[in-house]
Order: structure tokens, then C-alpha cells, then sequence
């Protein structure tokens, strides 16, 4: 209803889609959005469908009145936080699965995944109709698929890719930060380190995936608490691998430091 109602004063929407545990990543989502857009919508939903069954679905963190301070404070005009019930009441059965894109790196890893987000993100969208919808570059692959999808589907919908925002000390800003002890927040600085590398690398005109990947998969087995789950040089428009570094390339990461999966990537 007021969506509808900023719509009949020809006003624009943009929309901030989020998991809550806000933080200055989200807030620069936020910013961005109101500079561009005349009303600004946050969604705060931790989506139950996008978690595998023994990922944190339960853990994740929660706190609706700091999120809500934090949307309010960046001018914001309304956090949309509905319940899971609400989302997929009983009987609910309707997905948006996506043929490719979603079969490799963080797909290849979390069954499912991109299934739960592409069908969230169809319902918020036709909730909440945006002119605009903003994204941060850190989920790249979700970036991409959310683009194809909008493309596919011919929503009227401009998608948005934000930058990257880092700690002071390199640290890709995530919710997931939250849970590492003091050594894994020390140790996980080896994602945007061993990235650093790799784009020094692309930067002095290295073009062989394999060279890029060999030279960040020896950083981050050089830190005993982390583990790699993937380090992948793919195409960024299909999320297919490449053997050389040539168009948009995605050079994306995922990493356990602990027991914590953190990702990280830059753009070549
Ligand atoms: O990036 C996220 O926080 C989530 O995947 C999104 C886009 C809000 C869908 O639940």
C-alpha cells in the first residue's frame, strides 16, 4: 500500500534486499540507493529456503532494532521484515531455479542456494515493485545471477552492483565475521591477501587462470586455520571457468577459517 502510494505521486523505489546483521557493506547498499532512488525500502528476512539443512540458518544473526536504527539513520523510509510464515505459508510451492550460473563455485558447494535466493528475490521484487534494486559485489555470483534473472524474466528493474567494503585491514565486511574468535578474525585476513596477490599478478599481465589460482591457493594454505573450499577463475557474465583472463573475469574465492565459510573475490 505505500509503495503504491509513492507510486501514484510518480515517485521512484529502490530497494536495499538484506539477511539483517547490518553493517557499513549494507549501509553503503543503503546510500547508494537513497541518492539514486526517491523512497527507499530494506528488506531485513534471514530466508530460511536459501540454507542447506546444516548450514546456520539457526545462528544467523539477528537484531531488528539495531538493523532498524542503522536503516533509519542512513534515510531509509521503510525496513520491510516479514515472517517466514508469511513468505511461505503452509502449502507454499512455487521456486525460481535457474538452468546455469548456479552450478559452480558457491552453487557447486551449496545445493540449493541460488534456488532460495532467485525465489526470494522474485517475491521481494513483486512486493515491493523498485525502480532500482542494489547489490553488493561481494556475493558476485549471486550478482550475476540476479541480473540474468531479471533479464530473463523482463522485470522492469534496474540491478545495481555495489563495490566491496573492507575493515581497515582488508577484511571483506560479512555478518559471518561475527562468528570468528580473535585468531580466525587474524587468520581470515589471508582471503584478501592471497586476493591481493592475484590481482597483482593480473595487474603485471599474468593471463593464465591456472597461474592466478596456483599463486592464491599457496597464500591460503600457507594460514593453518583456514581450509579452501574453492578459489575459481570464471567468466563473470556465465560463472563458467576460463583458462585466460580475458572480458569481465571473476576471481572468487571461498574459504573455512574454523569452522566459518567466508568469501571474497575481485573483478579483473
Ligand atoms: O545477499 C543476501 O543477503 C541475500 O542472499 C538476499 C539477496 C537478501 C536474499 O535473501
Amino acid at each position: 500500500a505505500q509503495v503504491a502510494e509513492w507510486k501514484a505521486e510518480g515517485l521512484t523505489i529502490g530497494l536495499t534486499p538484506t539477511m539483517g546483521a547490518l553493517h557499513e557493506g549494507h549501509m553503503s547498499l543503503m546510500e547508494r540507493a537513497v541518492k539514486e532512488c526517491d523512497r527507499v525500502v530494506t528488506s531485513v528476512f534471514v530466508n530460511p529456503i536459501q540454507f542447506g539443512p546444516n548450514e546456520d540458518y539457526d545462528n544467523y544473526p539477528r537484531d531488528l532494532e539495531h538493523d532498524a536504527a542503522i536503516a533509519e539513520s542512513k534515510g531509509v523510509n521503510v525496513v520491510f521484515h516479514p515472517e517466514p510464515e508469511e513468505m511461505y505459508p503452509k502449502n507454499y510451492n512455487t521456486y525460481v531455479v535457474m538452468e546455469t550460473l548456479t552450478d559452480t563455485l558457491c552453487g557447486a558447494k551449496r545445493p540449493g542456494h541460488f534456488r532460495g535466493v532467485c525465489t526470494v528475490v522474485n517475491k521481494l521484487f513483486n512486493i515491493v515493485q523498485p525502480d532500482k534494486a542494489f547489490f553488493g559485489q561481494k556475493d558476485a555470483q549471486q550478482l550475476a545471477i540476479i541480473m540474468r534473472m531479471v533479464k530473463d524474466l523482463n522485470f522492469d528493474i534496474e540491478i545495481v552492483g555495489c563495490p566491496i567494503i573492507r575493515e581497515a585491514d582488508g577484511l571483506a565486511k560479512s555478518s559471518r565475521n561475527t562468528y570468528l574468535s580473535e585468531d580466525e578474525r587474524q587468520a581470515a585476513l589471508v582471503l584478501s591477501r592471497s586476493l591481493k596477490i592475484g590481482k597483482q599478478l593480473v595487474e603485471d599481465g599474468e593471463k593464465s587462470a591456472k597461474a592466478i589460482k596456483d599463486a592464491i591457493t599457496a597464500e591460503i594454505n600457507k594460514e593453518p586455520l583456514a581450509r579452501i573450499d574453492y578459489v575459481d577463475v570464471v567468466d563473470f557474465e556465465t560463472i563458467t571457468p576460463v583458462d585466460e583472463i580475458k572480458g569481465t573475469t571473476l576471481v572468487a574465492i571461498a574459504v573455512y577459517i574454523g569452522k566459518t565459510r567466508l568469501i571474497d573475490n575481485f573483478i579483473a
